[in-house]
């Protein structure tokens, strides 16, 4: 690949990199900048996703078994550490950071990490994913720390599926959440609805209904198989966007946007209502990985170079081996770039599934 055009240009033999996991040795050289993170393949790295634990107050079918065991908490980041990190990452030319989980909001004194990561200068957007159980509690506490965007889980509006779905949630309290973060006045409030075949299917007309009625986004996703759910096979329920587009468009007038948020959906407006977008997020019908701007860092330090792979960086290694060393985690980064692989490589016809459940990375 030619080095792409920067003023401040180095190379960097990677294979003396002592922390890589889950690939094989790398080969070749790697180019380093001084303001920006960028691949092998020319893509631009520019949005960080924090897992900040992998525990959550629900078990959502898709997302885990019902019987998980979750990491023991000294493996865990530190919040100082993971606002290190942050840090390094907004300084390397990282403008985004997502926090997600497991369930960020079941994490102890995760308010504080918000407002440390509100003070940085040069990160635009600060947004979370959310199951909303915990959102009437801190959602004006975390506007006021700069959060700009907030996600909500939300798969079904009735109150025994949702049970199922989650096995363990309750609706009341995500509803009460979703009205909590549309009062604190997040400049964007987007619901998620994971849509399964025979689970909730024919609920996408509902949910659009719920979104349209709070002037507020929705987005539909495909199950992406990730770790054993023990419920279903992810074949067996898949449920296309296309399917839901044709849904929809017996109650609504639909039209594709051009506009997007910076994640792999693809929106549509609905004709007659201007405040609630329709964002389609299709890993299967749809590749989206030619433009990846974003790696995950999971909530024992490690940096996942794509969603669909094992490739990955022990950023905790490194903190820890070299506290303080703000230049030697940056060079860790920006050396992990080399191994971001080209695409995730979900494959509904072959069954397999990859051994990292989705709290593992908060998607
Ligand atoms: P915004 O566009 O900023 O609103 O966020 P988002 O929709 O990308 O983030 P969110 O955390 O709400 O995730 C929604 C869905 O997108 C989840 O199912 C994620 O797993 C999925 N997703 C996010 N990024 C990627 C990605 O890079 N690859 C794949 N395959 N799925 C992703
Ligand atoms: N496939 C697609 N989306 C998933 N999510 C959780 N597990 C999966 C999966 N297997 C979604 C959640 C949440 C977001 C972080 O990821 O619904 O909205
Ligand atoms: Fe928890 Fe989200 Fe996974 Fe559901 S999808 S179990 S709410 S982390």
């Amino acid at each position: 690949m030619a080095a792409p055009s920067n003023s401040f240009t180095t190379v960097v033999p990677v294979a003396s990199i002592p922390y890589y996991r889950g690939f094989d040795s790398p080969t070749g050289s790697l180019t380093v900048t001084e303001s920006s993170l960028v691949d092998r393949f020319g893509r631009s790295i520019h949005y960080l996703r924090i897992s900040v634990t992998d525990r959550c107050d629900f078990r959502c079918v898709y997302c885990m078994s019902e019987d998980m065991t979750f990491l023991p908490r000294e493996q865990l980041l530190t919040l100082e550490e993971i606002d290190q990190i942050a840090a390094a990452f907004i300084e390397l030319g990282v403008d985004r950071i997502r926090i997600t989980g497991g369930e960020p909001l079941v994490r102890r004194n995760i308010v504080e990490l918000f407002r440390e990561l509100g003070r940085h200068d040069g990160l635009r957007d600060l947004t979370l994913t959310t199951n909303g159980s915990q959102l009437a509690r801190y959602a004006r506490d975390l506007r006021e720390a700069g959060v700009t965007r907030v996600n909500i889980s939300l798969d079904t509006l009735r109150v025994d599926r949702f049970k199922a779905m989650t096995r363990v949630g309750d609706l009341g309290k995500t509803l009460q959440g979703i009205d909590a973060a549309i009062e604190a006045g997040f400049e964007r409030v987007k619901l998620n609805s994971v849509i399964l075949k025979g689970h909730n299917h024919d609920e996408v007309v509902d949910l659009v209904d719920f979104a349209v009625e709070r002037g507020i986004d929705i987005s539909f996703i495909e199950e992406m198989p990730l770790g054993d759910n023990g419920d279903h096979s992810v074949a067996d329920v898949h449920y296309s966007s296309q399917q839901i587009r044709e849904q929809l468009a017996e109650r609504y007038s639909v039209q594709p946007s051009a506009e997007r948020t910076g994640g792999p959906a693809r929106y549509w407006r609905i004709d007659g209502y201007p405040g609630t977008r329709i964002g389609f997020i299709s890993p299967h019908s749809h590749n989206f990985c030619d433009d990846c701007n974003r790696v995950r860092l999971t909530s024992e330090g490690l940096l996942l170079l794509c969603l669909g792979q094992e490739h990955s960086v022990d950023l905790r290694h490194v903190v820890r081996a070299w506290p303080g060393d703000r230049e030697r985690l940056k060079q860790a980064i920006v050396d992990a770039m080399q191994i971001k692989p080209k695409g995730h490589e979900f494959d509904l016809k072959s069954n397999e599934v990859l051994v990292r459940h989705m709290n593992m990375t908060g998607g």
